[in-house]
């Protein structure tokens, strides 16, 4: 067995460390501030909670944006993925109308209401730099 291979069965999840390092960054990286969710959180009061209900968990019409649901459909998912999904179809009566910033504001809102903790920086509202973010509904083991 090569050195390399060696060394692998030695640090326990050779595999998640080396691809830890070459996939993006994810949600838990502090990728959003505390601020930034403040302002996505009186814009979804404004243009989300109508449809999707209280703290977007879901309303009569609506599937909730946080929780066992939500995260099923969007473990794993880059953030421009997701932020393009909100920009290009929602408000799904109004679609279109939120700016790159808006989106990205209320995304990170919903990454709060997710208790995934806020940073320093706050989320970036270009696709290229979202692409470098993925969701992940749990912080990464140890
Ligand atoms: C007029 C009602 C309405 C409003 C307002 C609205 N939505 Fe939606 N939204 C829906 C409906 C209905 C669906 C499910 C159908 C679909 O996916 O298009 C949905 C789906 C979604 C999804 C996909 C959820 C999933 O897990 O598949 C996201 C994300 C989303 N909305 C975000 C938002 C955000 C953010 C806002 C506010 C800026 C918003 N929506 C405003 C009705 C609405």
């Amino acid at each position: 067995m090569s050195r390399a291979g060696l060394a692998c069965l030695v640090v326990a999840g050779c595999v998640g460390a080396a691809s830890a390092q070459t996939l993006p960054r994810s949600v838990w990286n502090g990728v959003y501030t505390v601020d930034q969710a403040k302002k996505g959180e009186a814009l979804a009061v404004a243009q989300c909670v109508s449809c999707h209900g209280d703290g977007l968990r879901g309303g009569e019409a609506a599937p909730p944006l946080t929780g066992d649901l939500f995260n099923s459909t969007w473990e794993g998912v880059l953030l421009s993925d997701l932020a393009d999904r909100i920009r290009t179809t929602m408000p799904i009566d109004r679609p279109g109308t939120l700016s790159r910033p808006q989106t990205a504001d209320v995304l990170a809102y919903m990454l709060s209401l997710s208790k995934i903790p806020a940073g320093t920086l706050s989320l970036p509202a270009d696709a290229g730099a979202l692409a470098q973010i993925a969701y992940r509904s749990y912080p990464p083991q140890p």
